[in-house]
């Protein structure tokens, strides 16, 4: 088992990182808080990463660093994706850069339809996923287009979540607690999706609560525990020890 990956051969990781997302070093503070506490980590192209912790442990707010999601958190750190420095990138141009947060609280825009929340995430014209091309991935949406996007049931919201965030032609989808609240029966539907994303070249961190059902859709895992990384290895690793489960994911 490899608890914490090893960087220390590789300084600089810009230079030689074979990986596709690269943390190094990542710092986050709330005021005096200090949350992130030096989180490393390799994210490799068209894997599922399961990012798991308890309540508290810095997930969401790693999440936020690497998506670049300042105010009130302060951070320092490296982001490399596709070999772009985002940490160098001024905020706006970072949030364009190929990285799609799906916030907890999904962030519907009120007032907007489903099209029209899809449409104004939209790069134009649309690259990877065109309006009809996510009706195809979540029919669901294509029957509700012209639907209120905050009237839609939770399992659907959380769909036009995940469709905005393919929408901006990402190349990370970071999904913070997508199954939350959510009928065992719809987690099924947005893990067929994850699996089709993915079959599709997507990169995903998933973070998520049902630590379980996240393994065992993940191809790794990195554990947080009060801000720091105490496991980096495969989510088969994690599922095959009760002792790593009880200590950091309570299962
Ligand atoms: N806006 C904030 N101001 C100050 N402290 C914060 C803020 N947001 C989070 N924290 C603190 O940062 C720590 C880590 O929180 P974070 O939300 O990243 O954890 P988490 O692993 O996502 O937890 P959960 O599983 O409950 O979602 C917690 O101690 C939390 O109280
Ligand atoms: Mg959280």
């Amino acid at each position: 088992m490899n608890i914490k990956p090893d960087f220390s051969k590789n300084a600089n990781m810009a230079e030689t990182a074979p990986a596709f997302l690269s943390v190094w070093d990542m710092h986050a503070y709330y005021g005096e808080s200090y949350i992130v506490q030096g989180v490393s980590f390799n994210v490799h192209e068209g894997e599922i990463l399961a990012l798991l912790g308890r309540n508290g442990a810095g997930k969401t707010s790693t999440l936020r660093s690497i998506a670049r999601i300042g105010s009130p958190l302060v951070t320092q750190g490296e982001i490399w994706l596709d070999h772009q420095p985002l940490h160098k990138m001024a905020s706006h141009e970072a949030a364009c850069s190929g990285l799609g947060l799906v916030p907890e609280d999904r962030r519907i825009i009120p007032g907007l339809t489903v099209e029209e929340n899809l449409e104004l995430a939209q790069i134009a014209p649309p690259v990877g996923w065109s309006l009809e091309r996510l009706y195809d991935l979540f029919p669901r949406l294509g029957e509700r287009r012209k639907q209120e996007g905050v009237t839609l049931s939770g399992g659907e919201q959380q769909m036009l979540a995940i469709a905005r965030a393919l929408a901006r032609d990402i190349k990370v989808l970071l999904l913070d607690e997508p199954y939350e609240g959510l009928a065992p029966v719809i987690v099924d539907e947005i893990e067929k999706t994850l699996m089709h994303i993915k079959s599709q070249g997507m990169t995903t961190i998933l973070v998520e609560q049902n630590a379980v059902r996240a393994l065992e859709l993940a191809d790794r895992a990195v554990i947080l525990d009060t801000g720091g990384i105490v496991f980096d290895g495969t989510a088969a690793e994690v599922l095959e020890n009760d002792e790593l489960r009880a200590e950091y994911l309570a299962i």
